[in-house]
């Protein structure tokens, strides 16, 4: 077992899950077949986060530009992603979590987006750990989303200040994440948190999300404990 410097937790993790389709590839599978198992490694990383204390986990889930993909391979991402948070309903409950959303909701189809409302409701007053979902989420969009917001209220051009503007962000209230894992062997960013990450810490791993484990998860922490966080100073 490896031990974690317990005094170094991060308090946000957030995590682009790729890898899906490539996954299922090298088995011979649709893409769709690599999504579905994928579910585990959600839970697996879900259950470790709260076994290790982590207050906030984001897990991309969907982005603005995965809209462009086939139409067949975005409804079922859309069917999977609700079914399994009905289906884990009961355990964000029993283990206290919090469920979350960023992004662009209210394009996801109706039906849809009232399962996760509901869902979020019932989570609402959970305080172990907040599980946020970015689902059709960019940064751009979330910036654009937030300058939109501040013209309609008339903000004054010399209130605005970083504190101000990450009012206006889905994160509002949701500290910076301190690690950002990316799955799959990409070394890229792909518009996830562009404002948020200005100091986190990059760790990518050749692990296709449908492979990734505690011990993975682990891993990534281990490795963000020996970083040097200098923040420019
Ligand atoms: C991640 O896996 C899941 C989503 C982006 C929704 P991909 O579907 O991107 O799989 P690869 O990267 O093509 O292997
Ligand atoms: C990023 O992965 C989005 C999610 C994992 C939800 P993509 O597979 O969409 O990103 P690119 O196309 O490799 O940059
Ligand atoms: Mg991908």
């Amino acid at each position: 077992m490896i031990e974690l410097n317990k005094k170094n937790i991060p308090k946000h993790i957030a995590i682009t899950m790729d890898g899906n389709g490539r996954w299922a590839k090298a088995k011979g599978k649709n893409r769709v077949f690599g999504h579905k198992n994928g579910v585990k490694a959600v839970r697996e990383t879900v259950e470790s986060a709260v076994e290790n204390n982590i207050e906030f986990l984001t897990l991309y889930a969907f982005s603005t530009e995965n809209w462009m993909r086939p139409k067949l391979e975005v409804n079922s991402l859309m069917n999977l992603l609700i079914s399994s948070i009905i289906n884990e309903t009961k355990t964000l409950m029993k283990n206290d979590i919090k469920l979350m959303a960023i992004g662009d909701i209210n394009k996801i189809p109706k039906t849809a987006k009232n399962k996760l409302d509901s869902v979020i409701e019932k989570t609402k007053n959970n305080a172990k750990m907040s599980l946020i979902l970015a689902i059709s989420y960019s940064g751009r969009w979330e910036i654009i989303n937030a300058v939109k917001k501040i013209i309609k209220n008339n903000v004054d051009a010399n209130e605005i200040n970083e504190h101000l503007f990450e009012q206006y962000l889905d994160t509002k209230n949701v500290p910076d994440p301190e690690l950002v894992i990316r799955t799959s062997g990409e070394h890229r960013i792909s518009n996830f948190l562009l404002w948020q990450i200005a100091y986190s810490e990059l760790y990518f791993t050749k692990v296709f999300w449908p492979d990734f484990r505690k011990k993975d998860f682990i891993n990534a922490i281990v490795e963000y404990q020996k970083r040097d966080r200098r923040f420019g100073k």
